[in-house]
């Protein structure tokens, strides 16, 4: 028997043969449609090649497509588990041609595969086709489809469209007839929403594109999109008409009856079937960069796991199930998709943290929805206010609590429930407006209270279509904005980061139909996105589709630069230890600056195990991985986070490195941190990084500037040339230099004393003449000298010297020195009883405008700012022998 994965390859090989390219199924985060939640079929990815505007080295591709509809337009949800044929997440197979072949041949590829390669009986099949198109039952004919089995179909289930604008077309389907065993009519027919007649495929013809003011028109290229689900045909060939009933679903539903110890089938199958389907779309969402959260994608990702997580415990399981179900999953699907592997650790972390948080609550709000119920009359709705505490206070998502009434025959007052909301945002809207914020951030309030909040799609990719939902110019909304003009733009979604965590808002482009903006940068005021843009070419209006575009140097620098500051951080807790804690950042495209607590400046060593710390680190070249998780868990990681901020009910936490060094303090992973900023995906993309020198920020704390990438090589290139020009200067190579230098140092130590010694010499060569015309003062002989070119500290020496040469009596060296005076005199032994060299040298700086002087009888110094008076000096020491 075909297993769905047999099924997948021979669908891709068939058409492979046929001149198609295999293409990768695209991620289900569309990137090219700002109107669609999730990608829902396989041509949203080639919607731009329909319509001519992008053309590919290709004109036929094939391919399996990851699909989710779980919101917005094909919202699935609700049925699934209670059906045969819901999914939150398929696949679906598809052929196409890019203006290549077109009916003649699609209809033929078809059926040729359905009948011989996949051996469907064609007796079992019939076919529908648009009422008008004639051409298409003819080939039908042809390929040997009776005319009683090709039905012409008038409505909209035969022409085809993604979504209210975009390329669309008639279409025809193939039909399986599961026997008149089951209840069903064919197409058409009054009974054909049973379960026997069943389509299996859908070839679009497309040839027009609708406009968003309702006109159509012809393109001018015919070609081809199809769609066939491979549960559904996997289930055909698998004997069934249940596509719960498959290898890879009976494998998921087998491990969630293991996991939760019960039955797989009968009554608790419904449970399992939810399970199932569930544990694939969450999974496929958060491998593509889906992560929970309460607004957008991240909420409809949370709804369907609570929506699992709640099957689970209707289970009876009392720990969390949905994480040990991802291996079987990764077995049963990751070759055909090796992203879902990648991500394994990622996903049970994740949905084992939210199963963990969800059952807090689960069981509380499950009693609160009992008590409510009690208080009804028998099969009253809940009331809204009811609901909404349950969404508000225990988590619950409306459609889990429709879930959980359904099984109880009851519904939800909606209307009440939406009253409830509404009220809840006006209260919140009222305590912000008086938080005293500026006054034009009214706008942005409005704004988001009337479109909700920004969608930010820039962890994931830095391209992507959004639509203008505001232009704003001199602070007031406008409808257009033209060339030149300062504006602001707000879009549904977008991948320009705003400025937060010290990381810089993006800059890029936005582009219009008709008309271009160059975004300088991004901020954001109650999570609305502002892009702050001149507008370069044209005009930008409201309403219009956008392309939006990052700056992708200046993203990947500040990239580089962010995720450097978290290796620095934490080389810095590892080499002064654990008060180090960050006070700031900045993250620029061109430097990264790192604010922390420490008390003193950093030593050229400290600087220099840093660099080398984080440079290992980068060279580890690990991942970065990124998880949402709440405050409270992340910090039982070890995670770092800031001093004094104030999270929300979830975080996201930011890793990466193995602590190979064992310096790291956060466990095997060495860095841990709350962030919600952009990163590199492997430590290596940040290249290098060099410190560029610690200063003081303010009290007790230090500050580090740091360069990487492009701008770290950039320095090193200078600083190469800086140290080549030194060797050069000092005729050495680079790797001799500090050799040299201190041999250089050395030297001078050397030669000063030297010269010191040569100068003393110098000094007293001259000061032995003088010793001939010493005076006799009152019976002590007294010599007097005033030098230069030798310091205050060689004075004491030279009167030594001098007083050997005297025998008996005093001496007096005055030395210029830049016009200053230093001041020494000396006594011999025999003479201080009556001749003290204090006085001396007193008197003779009071001549030389200094103040004091001391020391001993024999041996006294000082100082005067005036050496030009050495004459009056010498005069007054004479005084003072003379008495
Ligand atoms: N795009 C078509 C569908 O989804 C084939 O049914």
């Amino acid at each position: 028997m075909a297993s769905l994965n047999d099924i997948r390859s021979t669908f891709l090989n068939y058409f492979a043969q046929n001149g198609h390219e295999v293409v990768d199924s695209s991620p289900l985060v569309p990137r090219n449609d700002p109107t669609l939640m999730f990608v829902n079929s396989g041509m949203v990815q080639f919607k731009n090649l329909f319509t001519g505007v992008e053309k590919r080295d290709y004109s036929r591709a094939t391919t399996a497509q990851k699909c989710v509809r779980a919101g917005g337009k094909h919202n699935d949800l609700d049925n699934v588990g209670y059906t045969a044929r819901h999914h939150t997440f398929f696949e679906m197979l598809g052929n196409f041609s890019f203006g290549d072949y077109f009916k003649t041949e699609a209809i033929p590829f078809a059926w040729d595969l359905i009948t011989k390669e996949f051996g469907i009986n064609p007796e079992r099949l019939l076919t529908t086709v648009y009422h008008t198109d004639d051409e298409a039952f003819e080939i039908w004919k042809k390929v040997g489809v009776p005319e009683d089995r090709i039905i012409r179909i008038a409505t909209h289930d035969n022409f085809w469209q993604m979504g209210p604008t975009g390329p669309c077309g008639p279409c025809t389907e193939i039909f399986y007839d599961h026997g008149d065993h089951i209840w069903g009519g064919p197409p058409g027919s009054p009974e054909e929403d049973g379960d026997r007649f069943i389509e299996i495929w859908n070839i679009v013809f497309m040839q027009n594109e609708q406009f968003e003011d309702g006109s159509m028109v012809e393109l001018d290229m015919q070609s081809i999109d199809t769609g066939m689900g491979l549960e559904r045909i996997g289930a055909l060939m698998q004997g069934s008409h249940d596509n719960y009933d498959t290898d890879l679903f009976k494998a998921l539903i087998e491990a969630s009856a293991s996991a939760t110890s019960t039955d797989p089938f009968g009554d608790k199958n419904v449970h399992h079937r939810v399970i199932a389907d569930h544990l694939r779309s969450t999974s496929f969402l958060m491998a593509d960069g889906v992560m929970p959260s309460n607004e957008g994608r991240g909420y409809v990702l949370r709804r369907i796991m609570r929506r699992a997580m709640r099957h689970a415990h209707l289970l009876g399981a009392q720990d969390p199930v949905m994480h040990r179900l991802v291996p079987s999953l990764v077995n049963q699907m990751g070759q055909a998709y090796p992203e879902l592997g990648r991500a394994q650790s990622m996903i049970e972390e994740t949905l084992l943290t939210e199963e963990t948080r969800f059952k807090a609550t689960l069981d509380r709000g499950l009693k609160l929805l009992d008590d409510e119920l009690s208080g009804l009359p028998d099969g009253a709705d809940l009331p809204g206010g009811a609901a909404f505490k349950l969404y508000d206070t225990f988590g619950f998502p409306l459609d889990l609590t429709q879930d959980a009434l359904r099984e109880k025959g009851r519904g939800v007052d909606t209307d009440g429930f939406d009253v409830a909301m509404e009220e809840q945002k006006a209260k919140a809207r009222a305590a912000w407006a008086g938080s005293g914020e500026q006054a034009d951030a009214t706008l942005w309030f409005d704004l988001a209270e009337e479109h909700g909040v920004t969608e930010f799609l820039g962890y994931d990719t830095e391209h992507a279509e959004g639509q203008v939902l505001a232009v704003v110019k001199g602070g007031d909304a406008v409808d257009t904005a033209a060339k030149g003009d300062e504006v602001q733009i707000v879009v549904n979604q977008t991948p320009f980061y705003a400025e937060s965590g010290g990381q810089v808002g993006d800059a890029g482009l936005i582009r219009t139909e008709t008309g271009t903006a160059r975004v300088t940068d991004t901020k954001k005021v109650a999570d609305v996105f502002i892009h702050f843009a001149t507008l370069d070419d044209g005009e930008i209006a409201k309403g219009q589709g956008a392309e939006l575009s990052v700056d992708h140097l200046r993203r990947g620098a500040i990239r580089a630069n962010h995720s450097a500051t978290h290796l620095l951080h934490e080389a810095l807790r590892a080499e002064l230890g654990d008060h180090v804690a960050q006070r700031g950042s900045l993250n620029a495209p061109d430097r990264l600056r790192f604010d922390f607590s420490h008390n003193k400046g950093l030593s050229a060593q400290e600087l220099a195990n840093v660099a080398l710390e984080v440079n290992a680190y980068i060279r580890q070249n690990t991942a970065v991985e990124t998880r949402i998780m709440t405050p409270d868990d992340a910090r039982a990681l070890g995670a770092q986070a800031l001093f004094g901020e104030k999270y929300g009910d979830e975080v996201r936490v930011v890793s990466m490195g193995h602590a190979a060094t064992g310096k790291g303090t956060g466990g095997e992973t060495y860095s841990i941190e709350l962030c919600g900023g952009t990163h590199v995906k492997q430590t290596g993309d940040i290249g290098l990084c060099v410190i560029l020198g610690d200063s003081a920020s303010s009290a007790g704390v230090r500050r580090i500037e740091a360069l990487t990438g492009k701008a770290a090589f950039a320095y090193l290139e200078d600083e190469t040339k800086r140290v080549a020009e030194l060797a050069t200067v000092l005729k050495a190579q680079p790797s001799e230099l500090v050799d040299r230098v201190k041999g250089l140092l050395d030297e001078r130590k050397a030669l000063t004393a030297e010269v010191a010694q040569l100068r003393r010499d110098l000094a007293m060569s001259g000061g032995a003449q003088e010793t001939e015309s010493a005076k006799e003062i009152n019976g002590v002989s007294f010599a007097a000298h005033v030098l230069s070119g030798v310091s205050g500290r060689d004075l004491p020496p030279l009167v030594d010297e001098h007083k050997v040469q005297l025998g008996s009596g005093a001496v007096l060296l005055i030395a210029d020195v830049d016009g200053k005076a230093a001041v020494a005199a000396g006594v011999t032994e025999d003479l201080t009883d009556k001749l003290s060299a204090v006085d001396l040298v007193r008197a003779a700086v009071a001549e030389l405008g200094g103040k004091g002087g001391g020391g001993r009888p024999d041996m006294a110094q000082g100082g005067g700012k005036d050496a030009s008076n050495a004459d009056a000096a010498i005069t007054a020491a004479e005084a003072v022998i003379g008495g």
